[in-house]
């Protein structure tokens, strides 16, 4: 085979991976916060050619810059010291200065990045209009503790329309972490506030953080291990509980520090906010058009709908497996049986019918468990149930340790296949599974890697 063939054959079926990814997310609006570390880090030409391509694609993007690392390298230049108390800057007029200068230069640099377009890079032919503005009020913080705060602000209002017609022209919105009170006074603002108010202000479908830290970790307060991966999927009441037993977060670098905001943004009606590292190159792609992704996202996912189940649950259970049973979709299991694992289930209830289920069954000493009897009542098949019982059984499997989990399946290969499973040998089963693998029914055992 021709490399030219070889490579349309992997070319062509990865771009129509993308297409589902790409006609979701026409038209809705992301809000991207950028750390000052990672423009400080030489990573903005790369980000712009990736917003670029993404806004291309029909994406509303409000940009919203940090400015940490600069702010204090003015002051330092000046001879001055960096001020914080209660992890909020104090700005002084020194500071206001120095943040004044910071932000007028980053702006400088970002709309320099998105007016590249030489042939043969990513942004040739791109045209992003970036438009920045008085969109933010601000009020002052005021005095905390007999703590001064002087210029440092908070968010009061976001002039929703103006960002929305800006957005409507087309173009990208380009917000510095300032704003202005009704006196005409500048405040400086945090960038992850900033986001964090305009992303809820516009009910917005993603909330974005380009940070340093890789995302969140299963056992966030432990080091990255194999065993202690990136959470890709953090439900909101996940999110909620980690944050409470979190020190206060103070630095970017504290694991709970992006984490705050995107609980925040969530729990006010932003379904998705993510927290992923600018260290590696097309992060933001990755996030957006990969199923996995590669940060962590915060998901209000109506939990109180997906759950655990409970030995109340087995009628319900028995009720929505028993026609796929039947059909020889799946295998048959008895009340008794079910009774006995209910532990194992997990469910998807709303109003109190069962819609969805899936079980997990470990195998602890070959670090795998089998995920079974996973089934989406036929009403509801196709809005994302399956998957989202998926990840919930794939953070079950994570929080017990285990490397992977694997499934049997006669008739539903394509569907774990798309979404990161692979056909293995049954020889591969763990020995007490093998024992019970039946040869005549010829199911496919696939397999999907937890870690990342
Ligand atoms: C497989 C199943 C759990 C998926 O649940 P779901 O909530 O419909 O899944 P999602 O909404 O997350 O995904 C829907 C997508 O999967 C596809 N899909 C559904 N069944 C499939 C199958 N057997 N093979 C391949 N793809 C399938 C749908 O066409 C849809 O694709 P689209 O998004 O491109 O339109 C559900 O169809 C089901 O309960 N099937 C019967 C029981 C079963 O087969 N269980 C697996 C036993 S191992």
């Amino acid at each position: 085979m021709s490399i030219t063939s070889v490579f349309n054959f992997t070319f062509v079926p990865w771009f129509r991976s993308v297409a589902p990814y790409i006609h979701k997310f026409r038209h809705q609006t992301f809000v991207v916060g950028i750390a000052g570390e990672a423009i400080a880090a030489g990573k903005l030409p790369s980000l712009a050619q990736d917003l670029a391509m993404i806004q291309s694609m029909g994406v509303k993007i409000v940009l919203v810059h940090g400015f940490r690392p600069q702010v204090n390298e003015q002051l330092r230049a000046k001879g001055h010291a960096p001020k914080y108390s209660h992890g909020i800057r104090i700005t002084d007029e020194v500071a206001l200065d120095c943040a004044q200068e910071a932000a007028g230069q980053l702006r400088y640099e970002i709309e320099a990045a998105f007016s590249q377009g030489l042939p043969n890079t990513p942004m040739a032919d791109s045209t992003v209009r970036v438009i920045s503005g008085n969109f933010i009020t601000a009020r002052p913080v005021g005095i905390v503790d007999g703590v001064d705060f002087q210029h440092s602000g908070v968010v009061r209002k976001v002039d929703i329309a103006g960002i929305t017609k800006t957005l409507d022209m087309d173009a990208m919105v380009l917000l510095s972490p300032f704003g202005f009170s009704p006196t005409g006074e500048a405040f400086n603002l945090t960038m992850e506030e900033v986001a964090t108010s305009v992303a809820i202000a516009l009910q917005a479908d993603k909330l974005m953080f380009l940070t340093e830290i890789p995302g969140i970790r299963t056992r966030p307060d432990e080091a990255a291990s194999e065993d202690n991966p990136i959470d890709t999927e953090l439900p909101l009441a996940a999110a909620e509980k980690m944050l409470a037993e979190l020190p206060r977060p103070t630095q970017p670098s504290d694991v709970g520090f992006y984490l705050q905001h995107c609980v925040k943004a969530c729990k006010q009606g932003v379904e998705r906010s993510h927290i992923i590292p600018y260290s590696v190159d097309g992060a933001i792609l990755l996030e957006v058009y990969v199923h996995d992704g590669i940060g962590t996202m915060v998901v209000d996912e109506k939990l109180e709908s997906l759950r655990e189940a409970s030995p109340d649950d087995v009628g319900g259970i028995l009720q929505l497996i028993e026609p796929f049973e039947k059909d020889g979709t799946l295998v048959k299991r008895g009340r008794s049986e079910i009774e006995r694992d209910i532990g194992n289930y997990t469910i998807i209830e709303h109003d109190g019918v069962i819609f969805a289920c899936a079980a997990l069954y470990p195998y602890p000493e070959a670090k795998t468990a089998e995920m079974a009897a996973l089934t989406v009542s036929p009403d509801v098949q196709g809005q994302g149930d399956g998957e989202r019982i998926l990840k919930r059984v794939e953070q079950r499997a994570r929080a017990s340790g285990l490397d992977s989990i694997f499934v049997l399946t006669t008739r539903t290969m394509h569907w774990f296949i798309k979404r990161g499973f692979a056909p293995v040998d049954p020889e591969w089963l763990p020995e007490a599974r093998k024992r019970k693998y039946n040869w005549d029914r010829k199911s496919q055992v696939l397999v999907k890697k937890l870690s990342t």
